[in-house]
């Protein structure tokens, strides 16, 4: 069986798996729930100064399993929520991170209290509302740096124009990062209503989930390659094989929210044993060894100095004709229940590739 544990800045989670902030952490009952559901560590919904107060509706679903929100950070006191983070300390033998925001100020205020009360294992900050230049940034991550000794983490927002040169300048002063918070603004409605589906202000809010793993997996590709702190990674992840592709881009270990809001609890430590069932059958013993995988398949994959064209290996054919269906460019057929390909109308694009369920394309050089 693969190990599944990881250390993060000396911390040891039980596996990958952490909650990501949000209302499945939002109080202690969630994140005993989260601890019952099998999670590595909790990582507690961001609490501020000042309790939110959140025009309702703010969750609803949107296209690609995504999830639409115009949440802030806790509505709950910040000494409110000391209180449920103590309940949580006292209930789970998992590291507990809390998430504050969002001002130098405000980590002046939080951290120490935070850092003396609960005793956490770590600090995670968001830099949702802190604005997309990099100098406010670092700011706030400095601002935490001189009030604990605690490990910090700073969350990443998609919205953040420069992400390299943040993480490079960022790693000087944190300890880790986690990305992607969720990505935006954005908008959906009611074609029957017109209405908004959400309460702000023109109904916009923040995408989450599946939508936005591709995004998610670049900018956690970004940052681990560019400086050497731990990278969580988080945006859509609902199964074992989505966090695999984190750890393949730089991920130390992984976090959830949406599939937790849609799936209940269970689902982190569902997502933890399929990434042990893929480890074990595919002959890992840790996380470790998949980590950074990709950078070898950067390197080894074939780069085309001219446009190629489609192969159809024509053994492995089935005559589905999906392939021929999916073609733009008119460059494939069937003959004899077998795919055939034009080689003057092929572009190489490779989209029917991924329509054909049986291996039985790839791209080549042209003859
Ligand atoms: C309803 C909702 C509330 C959220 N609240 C917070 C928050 O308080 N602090 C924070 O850093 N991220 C917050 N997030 C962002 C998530 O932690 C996470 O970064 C993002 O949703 C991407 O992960 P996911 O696709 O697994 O949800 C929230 C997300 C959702 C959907």
């Amino acid at each position: 069986m693969a190990k599944m544990e990881v250390e993060v800045n000396g911390i040891r989670f039980r596996n990958p798996v952490l909650t990501a902030a949000g209302p499945n952490v939002m109080d202690a009952e969630h994140m005993i729930g989260a601890f019952k559901g099998g999670v590595g560590g909790i990582v507690s919904k961001t609490v501020s100064v000042r309790p939110a107060h959140d025009r309702r509706p703010t969750i609803r679903k949107t296209v690609c399993r995504g999830l639409v929100n115009c949440e802030t950070w806790s509505e709950l006191s910040f000494e409110q929520m000391i209180e449920e983070l103590l309940k949580v300390k006292e209930s789970v033998d998992v590291p507990l991170i809390v998430s504050i925001g969002y001002s130098p100020d405000d980590m002046r205020k939080l951290a120490p209290v935070i850092e003396r009360e609960v005793q956490p294992d770590a600090i995670e900050f968001s830099t949702h509302y802190t604005g997309k230049d990099i100098e406010p940034l670092l700011a706030v991550a400095s601002a935490l740096r001189e009030s604990v000794e605690l490990p910090i983490w700073m969350k990443i927002s998609p919205n953040t124009p420069n992400i390299e040169e943040l993480a490079v300048q960022a790693s000087k002063i944190v300890d880790g990062f986690v990305a992607i918070n969720s990505f935006g603004p954005v908008l959906d409605f009611d074609i029957e209503t017109f209405e908004p589906v959400l309460g702000s202000d023109y109904g916009q809010g923040w995408l989450s989930g599946q939508a936005i793993l591709p995004i998610a997996l670049r900018i956690v590709y970004q940052i681990a390659s560019v400086q050497d702190k731990p990278v969580i990674g988080v945006g859509g992840i609902e199964k074992g094989k989505d966090a695999i592709k984190f750890f393949m881009v730089g991920a130390s270990a992984v976090q959830i929210c949406s599939a937790a809001i849609r799936y209940g609890h269970n689902i982190y430590g569902k997502v933890a044993s399929e990434i042990e069932k893929w480890l074990d059958e595919h002959g890992y013993s840790s996380i470790d060894e998949i980590r950074n995988l990709y950078r070898e398949g950067l390197k080894k994959r074939r780069v085309f100095e001219n446009v190629p064209v489609m192969f159809v290996d024509e053994e492995k054919c089935t005559g589905c004709t999906l392939c021929v269906r999916a073609c733009m460019h008119g460059a494939l057929y069937m003959e004899n229940k077998v795919a055939k390909v034009i080689p003057e109308n092929c572009i190489g694009c490779g989209y029917c590739q991924d329509m054909c369920n049986f291996d039985a394309m790839y791209l080549v050089d042209r003859t």
